[in-house]
């Protein structure tokens, strides 16, 4: 008998496991070009380092926290187990998360990407660029609409761009009309600051309603000028140009502004930490939801306060140093029918 090949023994990014199993999801915000990604444009993310874990341990039926009936009440659930674990046996899922939801800062994402981490590994394992597809289709599947940039991005951690920029490319991700390309970028290791509005949005409604704006005869060249910010700001990152990153978020601002989904309570925000900050701008799909801001050394503390005095939640962040990952230490391994 020859000896197995190393690279076929090695493990998937998520490994095969049993129940019960825990997988944990940091959140995102983004740096350039939401909304211009679902049509194409480049877009800059960073996951964030607070983090949604999930725990999945077999059940005599399906319940989600406190709900017994998640199946016909989580869209993100149905379409995990129609997907995944059409067969299986029935779950219990329990979720505990520090990340606002509906806030634009990748709630839904780090679900799925946790749901879909957890079910790969039960399945007998799964690698990265398969859950970023994974995470993609059940987030879409349950907002009808968007880009797999949120979702990526809580995959695969740290930063990263989509369709745009020279790092190495991590993984293509499609769905029945688009595809869209994933790349890293270099951390350049800065101290964020998001901050959430209060204020709930609807990302699917929120999308289409700038579809409908983009499809406008201006929409062609406000597209164009998206995909310009970001890809300045994509270099600007990778350069380590604070200012010019600074001075992009805000010309990205106003160009969000300008399809209609700023908020006053957004504008009431950036205003109040403008003068701590490189820059500001509304992150995610706005109307509501969260602002990101890239404080002044020294004055990250200051504009967290400042936001907190204008009723803002502030959560200072970094880059999360990896991406969606299962917590071992909750299951036994799997034992190989056929091993020693
Ligand atoms: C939402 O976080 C970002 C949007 O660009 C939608 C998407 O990319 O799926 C508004």
């Amino acid at each position: 008998m020859t000896d197995p090949n190393p690279a076929e023994m090695s493990e998937p990014d998520i490994p095969a496991r049993s129940f019960p199993l825990s997988a944990r999801a940091p959140g995102k915000c983004i740096l350039f070009g939401e909304h211009a990604v679902v049509h194409g444009r480049p877009e800059l993310l960073l996951a964030i380092d607070l983090y949604t874990q999930v725990t999945a341990r077999r059940a005599e039926r399906y319940r989600l926290n406190a709900d017994t009936d998640p199946l016909s009440r989580n869209p993100y659930l149905a379409r995990s187990i129609s997907e995944h674990w059409k067969n299986g046996p029935p779950l219990e899922f329990r979720v505990s998360t520090r990340i606002p939801k509906a806030a634009g800062l990748g709630s839904s994402a780090a679900f799925s990407a946790d749901l879909g981490a957890i079910l790969g590994s039960a399945n007998g394992g799964v690698d990265r660029p398969t859950l970023a597809q994974t995470a993609f289709s059940i987030e879409q599947g349950a907002q009808g609409v968007g880009s797999p940039g949120d979702t990526s991005a809580v995959v695969a951690g740290g930063v990263l761009s989509v369709n745009g920029g020279k790092g190495t490319l991590l993984w293509s991700v499609a769905d029945a009309a688009a595809s869209w390309k994933v790349r890293r970028v270099r951390d350049p290791n800065w101290s964020w600051l998001v901050a959430y509005s209060g204020i709930p949005r609807n990302t699917g409604a929120t999308v289409r309603r700038v579809g409908e704006r983009l499809a406008a005869p201006d929409g062609p060249a406000l597209l164009e000028q998206f995909a310009q910010v970001a890809d300045e700001g994509i270099a600007a990152v990778e350069a380590e140009d604070r200012e010019r990153v600074g001075r992009l978020m805000r010309r990205n601002h106003e160009l969000l502004r300008e399809v209609g989904v700023s908020h006053p309570r957004l504008e009431e925000l950036i205003a109040a930490v403008e003068d701590v900050c490189e820059g500001a701008k509304l992150t995610g799909a706005g109307a509501g939801g969260s602002i990101v801001a890239l404080p002044r050394p020294g004055r990250e503390l200051e504009a967290a306060r400042r936001i907190t005095r204008v009723g803002g939640v502030a959560f200072p962040v970094r880059a999360a140093a990896s991406g969606a990952t299962l917590v071992e230490g909750t299951a036994p391994p799997v034992t190989p029918a056929t091993g020693p």
